[in-house]
């Protein structure tokens, strides 16, 4: 017998990207009251009428049924140091980073946060996200194991870092290599699993271990490459210092083969418009980390320059935990807003809501798996209670259209709004049964 199950409620998804400044855009799909079926954790259709008595019914009426939130860079071992106050990134890893990263060395420590961290996740109604564990192979099992019990669509690496921290952090350029190499093994493609290779940054690999990670990506069909680049200013000029023939940052990602499809970097702050030309034509999409940006003084990133239209860079949100100070998409929609705002390009509500669903999905090449509510993809949904806080529910009162209301959504909503998160068709996350 197949699982079949119908949601009812107001289906929202992005049809496209809709662009910058745009109001009333067409390509907000809105459908008030309607019913979503998911037959064996797949999206099986869209209607407008009640289906038959076949389909067990769950009623979401006059909450937003949507895809799942993916969130595109977090860290996953940097759970127990978020909202750490520091000063600016370099200082933030020795003092608090890596620390917590080293007490990865315990697999207990690993398991206990690798759980903790996906049903925070799942809290917030984040069904798919792209980690960087620590540089201990456990931490990686640990994800995984965690993300194969609940069902998840998650992706995720260990820690390539051969110089530059901590001994009981360091690999090297061989046994990050075999390591990884083995992770993959193991789980690279099992359910919905996928292995991204994960060179810290350039400052904490030598020379060898980028070229070996660049020749593991290589050899390693649908993996992910993932690294930070250009994030702060002291972080830039320590790459040049570092490698001094290379007259920019990204030339050195580029040089050891490591852009392309399904290369993501996060930040991508100070790039200049040569940078955004050469991730253009590679491919290579960028995670905007904005809270993380905020909260470590790092700079404002320019969503408007990245999606030049002459030159679009495919660009996506993401909250990077712990430098991020939360979990929560919508938390991440509304800093991306205010970022946007003080470059002087402001960021359309729906453009916001493209970035962290579907948009989002399209940058990590998953754009037929998931980020929209259509026939075919994963039922790794969110329904979003539109009315979850007092100001929340006054405000609603005066909305003239679903463009508005997802502004208001993200600009007011957190984690309360999340009323409940679908992985594969099964409830996941039920807020008013959590307490
Ligand atoms: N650059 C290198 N490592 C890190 C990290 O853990 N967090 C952030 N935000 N930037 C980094
Ligand atoms: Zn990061």
């Amino acid at each position: 017998m197949s699982r079949r199950i119908a949601i009812r409620g107001d289906l929202l998804d992005l049809l496209d990207d809709p662009g910058f400044d745009v109001v009333d855009s067409p390509e907000v799909r809105f459908d008030a009251d309607h019913w979503l079926l998911v037959e064996d954790g797949r999206i099986a259709g869209r209607q407008a009428h009640a289906p038959d008595p076949s389909w067990t019914r769950l009623d979401h009426s006059g909450r937003l049924v949507m895809p799942g939130f993916i969130d595109t860079h977090v860290h996953s071992p940097q759970l127990d140091v978020i909202a750490s106050y520091g000063t600016e990134l370099l200082d933030w890893l020795n003092t608090y980073t890596f620390p917590a990263e080293s007490r990865f060395s315990d697999p207990a420590h690993a398991t206990r946060i690798a759980g903790a961290f996906l049903d925070l996740l799942l809290a917030h109604g984040t069904t798919t996200a792209v980690a960087y564990c620590s540089s201990h192979p456990a931490s990686v099992d640990a994800y995984f194991e965690a993300a194969e019990a609940r069902g998840l669509r998650m992706i995720g690496g260990k820690v390539m870092m051969d110089r530059n921290a901590p001994p009981g952090l360091l690999d090297t350029a061989t046994s990050g290599y075999d390591e990884s190499k083995a992770l993959i093994g193991r789980w690279h493609g099992r359910d919905r699993l996928a292995y991204a290779i994960t060179p810290r940054f350039a400052a904490t690999s030598t020379p060898a271990q980028l070229e070996a990670a660049g020749a593991l990506w290589r050899e390693t069909p649908g993996a992910y490459l993932h690294s930070h680049v250009a994030e702060n200013v002291a972080e830039v000029e320590w790459i040049s210092a570092l490698y001094p023939s290379h007259a920019r940052y990204l030339d050195v990602y580029a040089q050891f083969g490591l852009l392309g499809r399904r290369a993501l970097y996060a930040h991508g702050i100070h790039l200049d418009d040569a940078d955004f030309q050469l991730l253009h034509e590679s491919q290579t999409a960028i995670a905007h980390c904005p809270t993380s940006n905020n909260f470590l003084g790092s700079g404002l990133f320019s969503m408007h320059r990245a999606r030049d239209p002459r030159r679009p860079v495919h660009v996506a949100l993401a909250t990077d935990l712990g430098g991020g100070t939360t979990f929560s998409m919508l938390r991440t929609m509304q800093a991306a807003s205010e970022v946007a705002q003080l470059g002087g390009h402001p960021l359309s509500p729906s453009s916001a809501w493209w970035l962290a669903t579907r948009g989002a999905a399209e940058a990590l090449d998953l754009g037929e798996r998931i980020g929209a509510v259509e026939p075919g993809r994963d039922a790794d949904l969110v329904v979003i209670d539109l009315r979850s806080t007092p100001l929340i529910d006054f405000r609603m009162q005066y909305i003239r259209g679903i463009e508005e209301a997802l502004a208001v959504q993200f600009a007011l909503g957190d984690d309360r709004a999340i009323r409940a998160t679908y992985i594969a068709g099964h409830l996941a996350w039920d807020r008013d049964a959590a307490h």
